[in-house]
């Protein structure tokens, strides 16, 4: 067989092919509302696309130290104090090709064959196939959507056996939009410390929390958690910044070390130009993130109410992030005249078909009876997207 075991294992990321699908649709000319994407309908602010112009006429255009560029570490150090009281050398920060690639050096750095890694769902789409892509086994938990879709420690205490190697969190969620406060997180850190777990704690929707609420790291709880954790964050969300690619780790000096030998062995640097993008970012104005958020802000009310209005569809309100994640369970068992609606996979080829709105169906999460709708595009769309959604379900019976 040409193909190897590991690559057979993994599937490709749902959620781009939603997108793609929802592309190729549009390219033929059909009028397709998209509640796929994962990024901010944002330009990427004016000063950092300055810098980074600024960067190519001053020819700094070619390989950097392979972990990122000292003064990108070191505004990375003084943003983890500042945001969120952490303290950190510049040899425990490993810049990478955005924070999916972050999380990819952390899981071949800390996974061997047969480690169990809890994942719980809804997760965001790369935990398990990049914990099958380094020889380790996902093991999802379900949380529930009374619980604002966030781990007990009870359910968490009930996954741990003596395999378990790491628990990777994200918070806020993709796709929940829930976050955890900091007595949740003691409560984790408490579990994980007593079991010798690590934590892998994807922070990339930090700064994009509504309603004044404050984002905490897990890794700031105490120090014996913080040498446990590896804070992976980045640039895509906050600064609409996705197609830079830069995103960072931060962890123990041990563990950033064997990321940054893997990196060195896979990608090398993350682009020169986009490091320098990145350092203004950080360092400069950063009154772009409360505008957008302002207006992210707006568009979730009025599509979470919209949901809601919704006979049979049922949509708490997210903390974070900008997604939607409505219950659509009443739908399932429900038929087009060619059609049954099994699960949330065929009601996103329906809506997709039927309607021409793409979304993506909580399956690619690990949760099913939920469909996954990205505010991250205009009131109008919304607004347009939301009424076809509506006749499409009207539709089933
Ligand atoms: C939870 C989560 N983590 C990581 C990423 C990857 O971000 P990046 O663009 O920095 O690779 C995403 C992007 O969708 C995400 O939603």
């Amino acid at each position: 067989m040409m193909i190897s075991e590991r690559a057979k294992k993994v599937k490709p990321s749902a959620t781009l092919s939603i997108d793609t699908k929802a592309k190729e649709m549009k390219a033929a000319g059909i009028d397709v509302i998209s509640f796929a994407v994962g990024e901010p309908d944002f330009d990427t602010p004016d000063n950092i696309k300055a810098a980074a112009i600024k960067a190519i006429n001053e020819g700094f255009t070619k390989y950097t130290p392979v972990g990122g560029i000292p003064e990108l570490k070191n505004a990375i150090v003084g943003k983890l104090k500042q945001d969120n009281g952490l303290q950190y050398k510049p040899n425990e920060i490993l810049v990478s090709v955005g924070a999916k690639h972050s999380l990819y050096n952390a899981a071949q750095a800390l996974y061997s064959e047969g480690d169990e890694v809890i994942i719980p769902a809804p997760y965001w789409v790369s935990y398990p196939d990049q914990t099958l892509l380094n020889d380790a086994v996902p093991v999802i938990v379900q949380t529930r959507e009374e619980e604002d879709f966030v781990v007990s420690p009870e359910l968490l205490s009930k996954a741990i056996t003596k395999k378990t190697k790491a628990i990777v969190l994200n918070y806020p969620s993709n796709p929940t939009g829930f976050t955890y406060d900091r007595k949740a997180l003691e409560a984790i850190a408490e579990i994980a410390v007593r079991n010798n777990i690590y934590v892998i704690s994807d922070e990339i929707y930090e700064k994009l929390l509504y309603d004044g609420l404050k984002h905490v790291s897990i890794a700031s709880i105490d120090p014996e958690i913080k040498k446990r954790t590896i804070v992976i964050n980045g640039f895509s969300k906050s600064y609409a910044m996705t197609g830079w690619r830069v995103g960072y780790a931060a962890g123990d000096a041990a563990i950033i070390k064997a990321m940054e030998n893997i990196q060195s062995q896979s990608t090398s640097n993350p682009t020169s130009i986009s490091q320098k993008a990145a350092l203004e970012a950080i360092t400069g104005p950063q009154d772009f993130i409360p505008a957008m958020l302002k207006e992210f802000d707006k568009r979730r009310r009025y599509l979470v109410a919209e949901l809601n209005a919704i006979d049979g569809v049922s949509c708490k309100m997210p903390q974070g992030a900008f997604y939607a994640f409505a219950n659509i369970r009443d739908y399932l068992g429900r038929k087009t005249a060619t059609m049954l609606i099994k699960d949330s996979s065929d009601m996103a080829l329906y809506l997709l078909e039927e309607a021409a709105v793409a979304l993506v169906p909580g399956s690619a999460f690990g949760a099913e009876g939920y469909i996954r709708m990205s505010y991250a595009t205009s009131m109008e769309k919304i607004s347009e997207g939301l009424n076809r959604i509506k006749t499409a379900l009207q539709k089933l019976t």
